[in-house]
């Protein structure tokens, strides 16, 4: 195994679960051990605590006359669960076929820590070309809660030009892929109440209204035969792709058929009119994240239970506004949920959709750093995932993100058996070199 590899191992092997407080130890260790590498390589490297976990910062000695760079990432993982489908332990990360698989391997660790060493490789062949502040948060999958407020704080020492990230997907192996928008989000609960305990739904079925019938009415108004959101004003504010990237996204090899390959479902389903890039990329959407209500167990229960819920996410696309949809959406349940029960909707975290320009031009020196580390122009995306510091970086900071995605169809981020291809754990090590080089060129503020 190359040195390279075995520090990585060492960086996954911390179970830095974010969303789950029994891991909070693990997180912070996980901090410190970043903390401690970065030191290492000769960069000033702070920890900084925050109301939840710790935020990593390191930057080297600055000079005037050169751009800033800022590279982000998240060294918090998702849990683990069903931790039995995976094929071995998340956390002992293994080497096969290619792979490294683990939790973090793909999301976010093993693309963040590709810039760590690309940068460490930078630094053994003398000064870096380019003012760096490099900021790895602890709270990227449970909604950065905490970064915002650091950035208002820190505003002045995170000034930056221009902000590099590895977090997003690369559309096939060997396709550099640069994401130049992110679809927002915004969460939401319904909570549906009948009557005041369950009941026989033979001694009193019939004539009250059942939660579980409720929510699925519910659930069912959320979309129209087309597959189109059915909320008053949901699509009021979408933008259109522009015609260039229509034109663009036809070239990108990945459609329908790889989208079924990579899902395993029977059929690609969605907003009439367009492709499944189009969906994914550029279309809002509304889906059912859970739902719950009524007798789960073995066998059947002749039950009607006095309660139902479901957890509603809400994917956007630039100039939709969370929450206005939020609105829209409380609105819609309330119209939509039948009489006889109570709702209530309970809102959740909303991050807004993110969109730049991929030719300015630190945009076209990352494209160029791509070309280089894979060997062909690479294809300009969107993504369909969302990130949302991306946004409050644009608006507190000023600066762009460019997105280097690396993560590859078939990865399993955020599932059982999260995998990281070694070859673009490498390629990820040698762009971070030419981006810095290209990004060093352009035009400091
Ligand atoms: N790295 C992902 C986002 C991502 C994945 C973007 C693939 C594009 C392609 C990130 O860690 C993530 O999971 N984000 C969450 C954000 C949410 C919790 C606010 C998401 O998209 O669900
Ligand atoms: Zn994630």
């Amino acid at each position: 195994m190359t040195p390279e590899l075995s520090q990585l191992f060492e960086f996954l092997r911390f179970p830095s679960i974010s969303t789950d407080s029994a891991y909070s130890g693990d997180v912070r260790a996980c901090a410190e051990w970043l903390q401690a590498k970065l030191s290492g390589m000769g960069l000033d490297a702070q920890l900084h605590e925050t109301p939840g976990h710790p935020i990593v910062v390191a930057k080297n000695e600055h000079r005037d006359g050169v751009p800033t760079v800022m590279i982000y990432g998240h060294y918090d993982v998702q849990p683990v669960d069903p931790v039995e489908l995976w094929d071995s332990p998340p956390f002992e990360p293994e080497l096969r076929d290619g792979k490294i698989w683990g939790r973090g391997s793909t999301d976010n660790k093993g693309q963040m820590f590709a810039h760590v060493l690309g940068v460490e490789k930078a630094l053994q062949q003398g000064e870096l070309p380019v003012n760096l502040i490099l900021l790895f948060e602890g709270e990227e999958e449970i909604g950065s809660k905490n970064l915002p407020a650091f950035l208002e704080a820190h505003r002045d020492e995170l000034k930056c030009d221009v902000i590099a990230v590895s977090d997003t997907g690369m559309v096939a192996p060997g396709v550099p892929t640069m994401g130049y928008g992110l679809r927002g989000i915004t969460c939401g609960e319904v909570l549906i109440k009948g009557p005041s305990g369950d009941l026989h739904s033979g001694v009193y079925g019939g004539s009250v209204m059942n939660p579980a019938t409720a929510i699925g009415r519910v659930i069912a108004s959320l979309h129209d035969a087309d597959e189109r959101v059915a909320i008053d004003g949901f699509y009021d504010d979408v933008r259109d792709l522009e015609t260039w990237e229509r034109e663009m996204w036809e070239t990108v090899p990945f459609g329908e058929k790889q989208y079924l390959e990579e899902t395993g479902a029977p059929a690609a389903v969605g907003e009439a009119g367009y492709s499944v890039k189009e969906r994914l990329w550029a279309r809002p959407t509304a889906e059912v994240n859970g739902v719950g209500a009524g007798y789960q167990g073995e066998g059947s229960k002749t039950v009607i239970a006095s309660e139902a819920m479901a957890k509603l996410s809400f994917r956007l696309v630039p100039d939709q506004d969370p929450d206005d949809i939020l609105r829209k959406v409380e609105a819609h349940v309330m119209k939509h949920a039948p009489e006889g029960v109570t709702v209530e909707f309970v809102p959740g975290h909303s991050g807004e959709p993110y969109l730049s320009d991929p030719n300015s031009e630190f945009g076209k020196a990352a494209q160029s750093a791509l070309a280089e580390t894979f060997g062909r122009e690479p294809v300009l995306i969107r993504e369909g995932g969302s990130i949302p510091i991306i946004n409050t970086f644009k608006s507190i900071l000023g600066a762009d993100s460019l997105m280097l995605g690396l993560a590859l169809p078939g990865c399993q981020i955020h599932a059982p058996n999260e995998n990281f291809h070694v070859a673009n754990f490498e390629a990820g090590i040698e762009l971070n070199q030419l981006l810095l080089k290209k990004l060093a060129a352009c035009s400091a503020k």
